[in-house]
């Protein structure tokens, strides 16, 4: 695992755009397992910028994104659909067939989840899986459990996500409690892994997560047996595993 330390989310963000974007030009027709959330907004405009400056294309680029909330329209404002739209897809000259969101507005859960698995095998593996963490662990919707799930599927969110999700909502009653998500062991076939972390309310978890214990009580954990991780996160995230 190689562990980065940025100076800040600016730096954060800047270093893990570097990693995708090395990535796209040395295969321009990869794959990327693309994540949402407040942590990877920052990259997602590094991306858009240097598509815009002509650095980088997205021409030939597919995508997979980890999940999305069950039962949300895909122009929801609060989908993830919507927010990969708004942060990336409408800014970049990505192939709108070529990006993938698993299906929120199906609500035959098992038929999904299957499909977006499925497509993930077919499309030949994701190349490069970004990731974020969630204060309690979890990668995707993968919440604290007794076993990791191994494809997709669905959950139910625990009430901490509920309640860290619901600041993008207008009450905490709209937001949904169930999400298709990649399953760990999804995520776990991606070629490379890269993570992203800030600030200080997430020092604990990255602790725990990428140098505790592995156990599914700690989704991410799983994450210390990928042979290819690169964690990326700023000094405030990194302040407890130092010293
Ligand atoms: C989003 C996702 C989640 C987030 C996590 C952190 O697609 O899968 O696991 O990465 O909840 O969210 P933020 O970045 O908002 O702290």
């Amino acid at each position: 695992m190689e562990f980065i330390v940025a100076k800040n989310y600016e730096e954060m963000s800047r270093k893990a755009a570097d990693v995708i974007a090395e990535l796209v030009a040395r295969k321009p027709s990869c794959i990327l397992g693309l994540a949402t959330g407040s942590t990877p907004e920052g990259l997602y405009a590094q991306l858009v910028k240097d598509c815009q400056e002509g650095k980088i294309s997205f021409k030939d680029v597919s995508t997979y994104n980890l999940d999305e909330y069950r039962g949300l329209e895909n122009d929801h404002p609060q989908s993830y659909h919507y927010f990969m739209e708004q942060h990336l897809f409408n800014h970049v000259n990505i192939d709108l067939a070529a990006t993938h969101v698993p299906d929120g507005s199906n609500p035959d859960a098992a038929a999904a989840c299957a499909d977006y698995e499925a497509a993930i095998k077919a499309s030949g593996g994701v190349d490069l899986q970004l990731l974020g963490l969630g204060h309690n662990g979890h990668i995707g919707f993968n919440e604290p459990a007794d076993t990791f799930a191994k494809e997709t599927n669905c959950v139910e969110l625990t009430r901490s996500t509920i309640e860290a999700n619901s600041r993008l909502f207008d009450h905490i009653d709209e937001v949904p409690t169930q999400a298709y998500t990649m399953g760990i062991g999804t995520i776990m076939r991606a070629a490379k892994i890269l993570v992203v972390a800030n600030g200080q309310g997430k020092a604990q978890i990255v602790r725990d997560a990428f140098f505790g214990p592995v156990t599914p009580q700690v989704p991410a954990s799983i994450l210390q047996f990928h042979p290819d991780v690169t964690v990326i996160v700023d000094e405030a995230a990194a302040s407890l595993c130092q010293g």
